[in-house]
């Protein structure tokens, strides 16, 4: 529950609202509800703002689907979305966030008793299953965005599929693009012969179109290739800017990084435009952002103004902004990727499918015809992929693995995938997770500790490291807590003023210590419970994010209460953390990153004489991420807990300085099997 005013104003817009009716999908209501009321699985086919997302989970509040003290969860992909239609729903039906109409993400619950409309990342909701397998809590389950493939929306459909099985009451809604509808009926569907409570393959699903409104889109390529697309864009943003007509303009990049960099030359071009012309007002979007700065997006332009929205992929489908005219499409997208080889996931930037790029066209038709400028040739398009690979295909799958296992879902090969993941990626995820001793040599899970891993809503790497911290050879529970949480902002701890990047490496090297980075972020933590978790003016001296800070404290707090249902104490062990600096006669910061290595062994790599890192089998070289304390200081070898890439370079970014004994005496299998194998 949302124990922070805050967060229950999270994305309130009101002067946004705008009477449904006019939605294309309010004619279809009744052909929508009768289909849901009479078949378990119903497929809603729509273009992007035709208020699947928005629409459906009212008409199902509406028309009583909650009357039996049962909910009604509404899955998306991503967090953001989550919370942002959340807040338009609520809005809405003219209640409060958190009352009947809330969202609940990792670490964030802002639902009340009274919900009965329930937001939720894919993710989340399979979490839930742990406690409650059948999903017992909910008549109606709206898998939204399903199209999007994402990996625990295609393994929550494989539940989905089976909790069918064994409830004749509960209820599927699964929205999607055209592509995959049939699909999707296909798996749900039960075989030829087979009946389901009764029902046949033709009585069990339905497909539901919904008519577009939409507006034609002119399509524009580059004549050459452009080696450098963000400047490209900023050139068109002003080319649109100057020569085309009324309307805002949404400009697709692949990261925050570029966002940044594409506002910043923008800035520079804005200033050269004469004083009477029309203002260009730049804004960023992309997952993280703050909330405040989330809204303006949604806000209608200024007089006088034009809004130019640099965006991630999150405004191609779960995100729809009014008023854009213009589309200005890079062509690329940043995406999961696992190296399964090496054990590394990160996010690599790659050129989008043609049905990405089609997506993002048809966000400039949406109110009107539109234009659509791609920053690529056509001859490139040519050669896209049709559509872009399923995740599950394409991820680490230790997560989900361990937690199917703790599912009771024992063959996880032969699980009922939408699209099975290659057995490559099957083997590496049981590799790891018997590494980290989440398995036994049978491929089941171990109790207490796979179990524990399994319920903890962190990776499994930080799942072992943090339960290891209570175990009195390490004696760090609090700290590890602390890390863990601090973790959890995934670099969002530290705020530079007005860009001012000089001052924020100050602000940085005032808590770093030589050990490395959790040991700093264990510091900064420490520090500003110190100064008093209110304290935003020294939060705003010390360069911290405020907002972010609190809610590591509420990390660290619901990540204190799992353990405490395990019987783990944080008291127990370490006195006051700072207190006591030797157990077992180590250091108390050696014990930290010893601990560490239980979790992260796999995430080991070594210094070379120029600054950069390379992985245990020499293949790879990592480069410390700038915010890292080892982005100028030595060391030899370290572990890391988190990768980041960009188009030239893989960076690390939380490091802390190791032995190398350390990773063979707490991983011994897993560095035998690699030399054996080298
Ligand atoms: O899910 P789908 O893409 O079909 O549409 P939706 O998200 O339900 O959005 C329906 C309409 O609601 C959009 O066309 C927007 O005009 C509006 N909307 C909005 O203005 N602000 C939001 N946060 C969400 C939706
Ligand atoms: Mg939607």
């Amino acid at each position: 529950m949302a124990d922070d005013e805050e967060d229950i104003s999270i994305g309130r817009i009101p002067e946004l609202y705008k009477p449904p009716a006019l939605l294309p999908i309010a004619q279809l209501r009744d052909q929508l509800l009768y289909a849901i009321e009479t078949h378990p699985v119903t497929i809603v086919v729509g273009e992007t703002g035709s208020g699947k997302t928005t629409q459906i989970p009212k008409f199902l509040f509406q028309a009583g689907w909650c009357n039996k003290g049962q909910q009604i969860a509404v899955t998306q992909p991503r967090r953001i979305a989550a919370t942002s239609v959340a807040a338009r729903v609520a809005e809405e039906l003219n209640t409060q966030l958190g009352q009947q109409v809330g969202y609940s993400i990792r670490f964030e619950d802002v639902t009340s008793a009274n919900t009965q409309v329930k937001f939720v990342t894919d993710g989340l909701l399979l979490r839930e299953m742990l406690v409650d397998p059948l999903l017992k809590r909910y008549s109606v389950v709206m898998v939204d965005e399903a199209h999007e493939r994402s990996l625990s929306s295609d393994i929550l459909l494989g539940l989905l599929k089976k909790v069918l099985r064994k409830r004749e009451d509960l209820r599927i809604v699964v929205s999607s693009a055209t592509l995959e509808a049939e699909r999707f009926l296909e798996y749900f569907n039960p075989d030829a012969e087979e009946k389901v409570f009764g029902k046949t393959r033709e009585e069990y699903g339905r497909i539901i179109g919904i008519e577009g409104r939409t507006f034609p889109v002119e399509v524009q390529y580059l004549l050459e290739p452009t080696n450098n697309y963000v400047e490209t864009a900023v050139d068109a943003v002003m080319s649109v800017h100057e020569n085309e007509g009324e309307g805002d303009i949404l400009v697709f990049l692949t990261g925050r990084e570029e966002i940044d960099d594409a506002i910043d030359l923008l800035g520079d071009r804005i200033a050269d435009l004469p004083s009477t012309s029309q203002r260009l007002m730049p804004l960023p979007l992309y997952a993280g952002l703050p909330t405040e700065d989330q809204n303006l997006v949604f806000r209608k332009s200024p007089p006088n103004t034009r809004k130019v929205i640099f965006s991630t992929n999150i405004a191609e489908a779960s995100i729809t902004i009014d008023g854009i005219v213009f589309v200005l499409d890079s062509g690329y997208v940043k995406l999961r990727n696992y190296d399964a080889r090496l054990g590394i996931e990160n996010l690599n930037v790659v050129p989008v499918s043609k049905a990405s790029a089609t997506q993002r066209a048809g966000r400039a038709g949406r109110t009107r015809p539109g234009k659509c400028f791609r920053l690529y040739t056509e001859t490139a398009f040519e050669r896209l992929e049709e559509a872009t690979f399923p995740e599950i295909q394409r991820s680490n799958l230790a997560p989900v693995v361990l937690q199917l296992l703790n599912l009771g879902i024992t063959n996880v090969v032969r699980f009922d995938y939408l699209s099975p993941p290659p057995s490559s990626l099957i083997t590496r995820a049981l590799d790891l997770l018997y590494s980290l001793g989440a398995l036994d040599a049978n491929a089941r899970l171990t109790k207490p500790l796979g179990a524990r891993m399994a319920e903890l809503p962190l990776e499994p790497m930080l799942s072992k490291a943090l339960l290891q911290a209570a175990n009195p050879e390490f004696g760090c529970l609090s700290e590890m807590l602390s890390i863990a949480a601090m973790m959890t902002l995934q670099g969002n701890a530290f705020v530079s003023h007005d860009g001012n990047k000089k001052q924020l490496d100050n602000a940085r090297r005032k808590f770093a210590v030589e050990e490395g980075d959790h040991l700093t972020l264990y510091n900064v933590y420490e520090a500003f419970v110190k100064s008093g978790i209110q304290n935003v003016q020294w939060c705003h001296q010390n360069h911290l994010n405020h907002k972010n800070m609190v809610k590591a404290v509420s990390v660290r707090k619901q990540l204190a209460a799992y353990l405490d249902r395990f019987g783990v104490k944080e008291n127990a062990l370490t006195s006051s953390s700072s207190g006591v600096l030797r157990v077992g006669g180590l250091p108390l910061a050696e014990r930290v990153r010893r601990c560490l290595t239980t979790g992260f062994f796999a995430h080991a790599a070594r210094m070379k004489s120029d600054g950069s890192f390379t992985t245990v089998d020499g293949k790879t070289t990592l480069w410390a991420h700038p915010s890292s304390v080892f982005f100028h200081r030595k060391a030899d070898w370290v572990i890391y807990t988190e990768i980041l890439s960009t188009r030239d370079k893989i960076y690390i970014r939380d490091l802390s300085t190791v032995s190398m004994d350390w990773l063979t005496e707490y991983a011994p299998e897993y560095y035998k099997v690699k030399e054996g194998r080298r």
